[in-house]
């Protein structure tokens, strides 16, 4: 097979690979150039729809088609919201864009506000990225000396200023609604919806939110064409009428217990195998692999030992397209996070440290959630200090399975993406948690923090 020829990160590597000029050297904002002196916005919209582009966020929902939902014709502002609170565990794909080739994502912005008439983007960055928030900061500054920002535009009668927001620091601040409360200066509590941001945003206006990696793409399909995009990736599965396939290049990054933790560009459908054994150099310290988080912990778990349906693969065999996890009982492929746990680790410890995170990142607007979380915690903690009962798996999986926007209980989905990592989690290592119980051994973890005091 021919070795793929990275886009998305072909410039990262380049000494000042986020200065303006480089970027043009590199051909870089002829793309929009070309875009506002010779294409309509609704030609934008259409390429980007026809292109099959899903969002990189982790739903995946087709991007042309989120912003064809804004009202015909609106009088008043409509907003670009730039998602950048990236905070699913071991996912860092967003940050290395923003950190070493500001302006590709910045070109997708323009790109964008063009085909959704918005004279305005807000780019909301993760708090702790601060190297990323000043790689922007200066890749901003640089395009408004340059004439790229503000008024009239190139001589396009295109106005548009992007705004720079740092990020209060928690998970749900990633949630769209989240993000546009704590934007609008308030506690990120998520919104129901409907009303969705498209109709209702922020400050109560039409609003799309993007993810960086998705405006990124938006800047190659721009300047390579739909054709190339549709070219690389997963065409849709002609037995499901609702797969809008998994098309075009992908950021994965790699982490957890693998030699070289890596973020790595790859037609989407990778294999989880090929990923870890090639890329991230193989499981660490010659062990062997137990279980995957395919897109982020939301994601819930691989059992890499469980065999596929009539055939010899295992889970470890999956091709990671928006399809690939669903099949093997997992939500999704979320953010593309792989994150692996080697065979000496207790799959006790690492829920019981998957049900910290969520609990504490809860916002507590709803009950189901606030409870719901606290209370998976506390039973998984019970059972790390080897205090487990024998009903309890069954409780944690009936709680996971009540709580959540699926089951209708909830505001946001987080709740649900509690709730995967315990059902899969007790689903495919069931065993291991029954011989815990039955044993009332101490979890490693648990054991090791005992000797320490
Ligand atoms: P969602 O499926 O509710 O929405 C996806 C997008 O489509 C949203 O922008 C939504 O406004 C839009 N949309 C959906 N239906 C619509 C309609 N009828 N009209 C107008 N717009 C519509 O998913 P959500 O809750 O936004 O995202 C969940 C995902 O986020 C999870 O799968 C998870 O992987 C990911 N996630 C990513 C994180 C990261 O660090 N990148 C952190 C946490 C979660
Ligand atoms: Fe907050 Fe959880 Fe409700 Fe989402 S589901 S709004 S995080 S309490």
């Amino acid at each position: 097979m021919p070795t793929y020829e990275p886009v998305l990160l072909a410039r990262i590597n380049k000494p000042n690979s986020g200065k303006l000029e480089g970027y043009r050297a590199d051909g870089g904002y002829a793309t929009v150039e070309r875009a506002l002196k010779e294409l309509k916005p609704i030609d934008v919209v259409t390429q980007v729809k026809d292109s099959g582009l899903r969002g990189r966020g982790g739903a995946g929902f087709p991007c042309g088609l989120k912003w064809t939902f804004l009202p015909k014709d609106h009088p008043g502002p409509i907003y670009l919201c730039v998602n950048a609170d990236e905070s699913e565990p071991c996912t860092y794909n967003n940050r290395i864009l923003m950190e070493k080739d500001p302006h590709q994502v910045l070109e997708g912005i323009m790109l964008a506000c063009y085909a959704i008439r918005s004279q305005k983007a807000f780019f909301y960055v993760r708090y702790e990225y601060g190297d990323a928030f000043r790689a922007l900061e200066s890749a901003v500054a640089e395009m408004y000396a340059a004439g790229l920002l503000g008024k009239n535009i190139l001589g396009s009668g295109f106005d548009l200023d992007i705004v720079l927001h740092r990020g209060a620091g928690a998970y749900i601040c990633g949630e769209e609604t989240g993000l546009i409360e704590s934007l609008e200066g308030k506690r990120a509590w998520p919104r129901i919806k409907p009303p969705f941001p498209a109709i209702e945003g922020a400050f109560r206006k039409p609003t799309i939110v993007n993810n960086v990696e998705t405006l990124a793409c938006v800047t190659q399909i721009m300047k390579r064409g739909k054709e190339w995009f549709q070219s690389l990736g997963v065409p849709p599965d002609p037995k499901n009428p609702r797969d809008a396939g998994s098309y075009g290049p992908k950021l994965y990054t790699i982490a957890g217990h693998v030699e070289q933790p890596c973020c790595v560009e790859l037609p989407m459908g990778v294999t989880v195998r090929e990923l870890v054994e090639k890329h991230g150099g193989g499981v660490w310290k010659g062990r062997k692999a137990k279980a995957v988080n395919p897109g982020g912990l939301s994601m819930g778990y691989l059992n890499v030992n469980t065999k596929l349906k009539d055939s010899d693969l295992t889970e470890y065999d999956i091709p990671l397209d928006f399809n690939g996890p669903g099949r093997v009982q997992c939500l999704g492929l979320g953010t593309a996070a792989v994150t692996v746990i080697d065979d000496q680790t207790s799959m006790i410890d690492v829920l019981h440290n998957t049900c910290q995170f969520f609990s504490h990142e809860s916002c507590g607007q709803c009950t189901p959630c606030r409870e719901g979380t606290g209370w998976m915690l506390k039973i998984t903690d019970r059972l790390r200090r080897g205090l487990g009962r024998k009903e309890d798996l069954d409780v944690l999986v009936d709680v996971a399975d009540r709580i959540g926007i699926m089951p209708g209980t909830t505001i946001c989905g987080l709740a649900d993406g509690a709730g995967w990592p315990v059902k899969t989690a007790i689903r495919k290592f069931r065993e291991e948690f029954e011989a815990a119980i039955k044993s009332g051994a101490k979890s490693k973890y648990a054991k090791s923090l005992a000797m320490a005091g």
